[in-house]
């Protein structure tokens, strides 16, 4: 079994957080906790490969159109295509928003990795998401907003939900190669048992 703290999460700082000048910000937010970063890079995504990132099925489509339906009609707005459609667009939408511009793509080690960078960044609406999180703190839009002119929702991030999904993530965007293995200073005061060499 591989040891809880070499779990690892990936992160995409996506374009409206290069454009607001938030890279250091968040970036300070994740070095605080003790994680470590372990690869980084600057790009301006493929749309093939972000396709590749959100790989969503049918059942996701169906689900979140369907909701969007609701809402449209709660707003008395028209319903102009099936549910599943509405779903589809969400997806198409997000590519041309990752596309547009820089990103910053990351993988974070430690243990526990992925609960802690999802608890930092918070809920993927930034209207719900709680204050004091990424999010929560640095964005306001809503799903209601950026469906009602058809583009993607910016909440500034995007970070893996499960260590399978981080795995799988990873391999999009970094070869294994571009991934450092090195110890950090500070990892001897997370982990290490008997801290030996510290006293003179
Ligand atoms: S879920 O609910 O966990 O299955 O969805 P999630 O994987 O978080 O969603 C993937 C991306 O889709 C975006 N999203 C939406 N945009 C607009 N409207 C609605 N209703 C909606 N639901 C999800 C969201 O931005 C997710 O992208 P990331 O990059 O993870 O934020």
């Amino acid at each position: 079994m591989q040891h809880p703290k070499k779990e690892r999460t990936f992160v995409i700082l996506k374009p409206d957080a290069i454009q607001r000048n938030f890279i250091g910000e968040i970036i300070s937010r994740f070095e605080r906790t003790g994680l470590k970063i372990t690869a980084m890079k600057m790009l301006v995504p493929m749309a093939e490969q972000c396709w590749s990132h959100y790989n969503k099925d049918e059942a996701w489509f169906q689900s979140k159109g369907e909701r969007i339906v609701k809402g449209r009609e709660e707003m008395k707005l028209p319903v102009e295509k099936e549910a599943i459609e509405y779903g589809r667009d969400i997806i198409g939408q997000l590519v041309t928003f990752m596309t547009s511009g820089p990103v910053l793509a990351m993988v974070i080690e430690g243990n526990s990795a992925v609960g802690i960078v999802t608890k930092l960044v918070g809920g993927t609406e930034p209207l719900t998401s709680d204050i004091g999180t990424i999010r929560g703190d640095l964005t306001i839009d809503s799903y209601d907003l950026a469906g009602l002119d058809s583009r993607a929702v910016r909440n500034l991030i995007h970070c893996s939900d499960k260590p399978e999904e981080a795995e799988r993530e990873i391999k999009i965007w970094f070869k294994e190669e571009e991934i450092i293995a090195y110890r950090s200073i500070a990892e001897a005061m997370l982990y290490d048992v008997n801290l030996d060499g510290i006293l003179e």
